[in-house]
């Protein structure tokens, strides 16, 4: 008997050698992301750039289905950008970080 959820390997590892962040989050990067769902063709995110600190907030807007969400999933790499770069505290999350547990927390 196999369980499907259960038995699917993650497509999303860390590599060897990943270093914790080891410190708070103080800064937050997009640098012109691109990303489309794997299995579609809709281009979500087309060259997104911000840069957001810590005590900022930073408003999203746009239309049901514009990629809002989709920039958060990217943020806790629950998928990878074709292109571009995330960036905490200046380091790329992807792959010289593993997944952050204090981000993760945000999802809600
Ligand atoms: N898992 C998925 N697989 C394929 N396409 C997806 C997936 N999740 C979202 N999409 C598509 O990606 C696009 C962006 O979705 P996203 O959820 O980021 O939009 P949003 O701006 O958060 O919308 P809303 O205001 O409704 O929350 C939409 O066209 C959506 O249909
Ligand atoms: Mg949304």
């Amino acid at each position: 008997m196999s369980f499907a959820a259960v038995d699917l390997e993650p497509k999303i590892i860390d590599v060897e050698g990943a270093e914790e962040l080891g410190e708070p989050i103080r800064t937050i990067e997009f640098k012109d992301v691109f990303f489309t769902y794997p299995n579609t063709s809709i281009k979500v995110l087309n060259g997104i750039s911000f840069k957001v600190s810590g005590g900022e907030f930073l408003g999203v807007m746009g239309h049901t289905g514009a990629g809002k969400t989709t920039i958060l999933k990217l943020l806790m790499r629950y998928y990878t950008p074709d292109s571009g770069q995330v960036l905490v505290n200046g380091r790329p999350i992807a792959p010289t970080l593993p997944l952050i547990p204090s981000v993760k927390q945000w999802a809600s």
